[in-house]
């Protein structure tokens, strides 16, 4: 979709936005699937509010993108207009325990940066790929960790209400990958509570997450990460995998020979590929186990 309406386009410097015409959403997503649009970089948070107000009253839809680590995209001329935020420097401020973080951060810098100072807990997400705002939204977790364990504030855009608001973390509830945030909220920044641990034992809890990443995930292929949730007391990649559908593809789009739950673009898939392949494979497990899997992946419905 193309942004024409004059008065907006006339209004975005002054809001601190950047518009790139005819973006590209397969080089801006982990997947590498996704049409074009002209996709909105917000380097002003807060006009936020006065940008989604003007798009509502020009009645131009519009869609948010964090890191783009765990959606599936559409392909061709998309019908939205993208919104994400710029990277802002600096994105990340510590006083003692607490830490201040943009929602635009990347993760996986954070927890360093938060190592650095001698603040852990967070060892776990260590290379799960994407911004903190991503994370907070799916309650992003790994290797035992959950980011909800350690948010204390979230500063949030509330598109319903056209207003940002900051909300206590004993006000949002977080469970496994679901927040209660509504799916028009965007988040702008978190306030986390970590545990003080001296630097050199964060720094060997973080290579033992990457070492068991490293031989469990096909971090060298592009994906979403696991396509799926895992049902209650199972694993969605145990199943798949004991179907003996590592390898099965639909197009580029295949079920990575390393890990089941982890669908990989090996060239030139598209979105229907994926659909495709993921209906499949929901099927399959439907049939032998009985269990309807439920994505993890956010797909863009049209
Ligand atoms: N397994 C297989 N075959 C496979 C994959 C896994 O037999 O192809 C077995 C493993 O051997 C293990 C069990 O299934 O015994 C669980 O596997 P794993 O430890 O890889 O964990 P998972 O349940 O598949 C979850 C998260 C991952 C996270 C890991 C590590 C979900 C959907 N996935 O995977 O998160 O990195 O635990 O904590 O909750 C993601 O959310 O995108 C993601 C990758």
């Amino acid at each position: 979709m193309r942004l024409t309406d004059a008065n907006l386009l006339a209004a975005l410097p002054a809001l601190g936005v950047e518009r790139v015409a005819g973006a590209s959403l397969a080089e801006r997503t982990s997947l590498g699937i996704g049409g074009n649009t002209d996709l909105l970089l917000i380097r002003k948070h807060e006009s936020l509010p006065e940008l989604v107000c003007r798009l509502r009253a020009a009645a131009i839809p519009y869609r948010f993108i964090g890191g783009g680590t765990n959606l599936l995209i559409p392909d061709g001329e998309l019908p939205w207009i993208v919104l994400q935020l710029a990277r802002r420097d600096p994105d990340i401020r510590i006083e003692g325990n607490f830490a201040w973080i943009d929602a635009a951060a990347d993760l996986g810098r954070t927890v360093t940066t938060c190592a650095k100072r001698d603040l852990g807990g967070m060892e776990g997400l260590i290379g799960v790929p994407g911004t903190v705002g991503g994370a907070l939204r799916m309650n992003a977790g790994a290797y035992g960790t959950q980011i909800g364990s350690y948010v204390r504030e979230v500063e949030v855009f509330r598109a319903a209400a056209g207003k940002i608001e900051t909300l206590r973390g004993a006000e949002i509830s977080f469970e496994y990958r679901h927040t209660s945030f509504a799916p028009d909220d965007i988040m702008l920044a978190v306030k986390l509570e970590l545990p003080s641990k001296p630097f050199l034992e964060i720094l060997q809890g973080i290579r033992i997450c990457n070492e068991k990443r490293r031989s469990s995930q096909p971090l060298n292929q592009k994906s979403a990460g696991c396509i799926f949730k895992n049902p209650p007391g199972a694993s969605a990649g145990r199943m798949i995998d004991e179907l003996g559908l590592k390898g099965l593809n639909v197009g580029d789009a295949r079920v990575s020979d390393r890990h089941a739950n982890f669908f990989v673009n090996a060239g030139h898939a598209s979105a229907a590929d994926m659909l495709a392949l993921i209906a499949e494979v929901r099927e399959r497990v439907r049939k032998a186990y009985g269990v309807t899997l439920e994505n993890e992946v956010i797909v863009w419905n049209e």
